[in-house]
This record gives structure tokens, C-alpha cells and sequence, in this order.
């Protein structure tokens, strides 16, 4: 199973999944890791680690159209099985998610479809909720919207702060990026929303 990541920012769910296909725990390759960002510390440590590592800079283009293009290029050029979306704060075209269409995976802070869109552990806080968690899902070209692959929860405490909950679901977030890329590579079919094991 070839993997593509997009990120822009810290990393961490791509670490954990650069720590899962090097101990043998998860059997597969990371072919390309990606970056908007040039100051994204999670593009560092994929160069440290030696991968296939560019920075596409949205800022050095004239448009999002000729950006998402070269992203696009770097892809095709990788040839994965899947793009694994990692903290990528750039929303992608209806093209984009056409052209790799079920080969997209996004992982948002909350129980989808509860508290999509920025600062979901804040959403999460302010509507009182006493269980959240995360959400690895296929995207479509609705805002963290597509079929659900794997949810893991976590309690909310009486005295969370956005902070101390968002540490807990990153925790769990790990291991779901794991959990779904593992489900994935064992074999699986879509019915509607649903995403199903053979
Ligand atoms: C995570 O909270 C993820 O759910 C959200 O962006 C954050 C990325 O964190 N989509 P990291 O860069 O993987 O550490």
C-alpha cells in the first residue's frame, strides 16, 4: 500500500504513521510526503527521515487552481494508493477529490458528522458534549463530510480546556490513522456511506 501524506503544520499524525510502517506494524510505504508550508515542522522530520519530502508553496502561484495542479503532478508522479491527508489546511477542488475519488483520507478532531470546520474540540466543549474523539473518513467534496473508516472517543471532562481536549483526541487520532490504513489495506467495500469490511 503506497501512501501519499499532505500536511501543513506539526506532523504528528504522519510521525505515527512513519512509526507504524517502520516498526512492521502497518505494511505499507510512504512514497511521498507533501508540504504547502516551507516552516511546517512536519516536513523536517520527513526529510530527516529521508522521504521523497517537497514543499509546494501555495504563495509562489499565481492561483489555487495552478498550486492544487502541481500538487496534483507531484501525485501522479508518486503513484499512490492512497492520500493521506494530515493536518492539509487547503480545501481541495471538486476536481481534485474526482480524480482520486475513495483515494482520500482526512482525520478531523471530532465524532463527524458533530463539529466539522475549524476548532472542532472548541465546538465540541462549547456544546457540552461528554463523549468526542476523532474521525478518519474518505473525503468528498463536502467539508469533512465523506463515508466514515474508522471513529475512536474520548471522554470530555467537567474542566477541559480546547487544549487539554484536543491532547486527548490526538492521542487517539494516532492510533486511528493506523486502525483505518490497517482496515484498508485488509480489504474493503463502500455501500452509500458505509465502509465496509469483504
Ligand atoms: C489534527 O488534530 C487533525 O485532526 C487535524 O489537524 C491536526 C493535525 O495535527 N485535521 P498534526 O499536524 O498531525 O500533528
Amino acid at each position: 500500500m503506497r501512501l501519499a501524506i499532505l500536511l501543513s503544520g506539526r506532523g504528528s499524525n504522519f510521525q505515527a504513521i512513519h512509526e507504524a510502517v517502520r516498526s512492521g506494524t502497518l505494511d505499507a510505504e510512504i512514497v511521498l510526503v507533501l508540504s504547502n508550508r516551507p516552516d511546517a515542522p512536519g516536513i523536517e522530520r520527513a526529510r530527516e527521515y529521508g522521504y521523497n519530502a517537497p514543499v509546494v508553496d501555495h504563495k509562489t502561484f499565481a492561483n489555487r487552481t495552478a498550486h492544487e495542479e502541481e500538487v496534483l503532478r507531484r501525485l501522479d508522479a508518486a503513484h499512490p494508493d492512497f492520500i493521506v491527508l494530515a493536518g492539509y489546511m487547503r480545501l481541495l477542488s471538486a476536481a481534485f477529490v474526482e480524480r482520486w475519488r475513495n483515494r482520500i483520507l482526512n482525520i478531523h478532531p471530532s465524532l463527524l458528522p458533530a463539529f466539522p470546520g475549524v476548532d472542532a474540540q472548541a465546538q465540541a466543549l462549547a456544546h457540552g458534549v461528554k463523549v468526542s474523539g476523532c474521525t478518519v473518513h474518505f473525503v468528498d467534496e463536502h467539508l469533512d463530510a465523506g463515508p466514515i473508516i474508522v471513529q475512536r472517543t474520548v471522554p470530555v471532562h467537567d474542566d477541559d480546556t480546547p487544549d487539554t481536549l484536543a491532547a486527548r483526541i490526538l492521542v487517539e487520532e494516532h492510533a486511528a490513522y493506523v486502525e483505518a490504513l490497517t482496515k484498508l489495506a485488509r480489504g474493503y467495500r463502500i455501500e452509500g456511506r458505509r465502509v465496509v469490511a469483504p
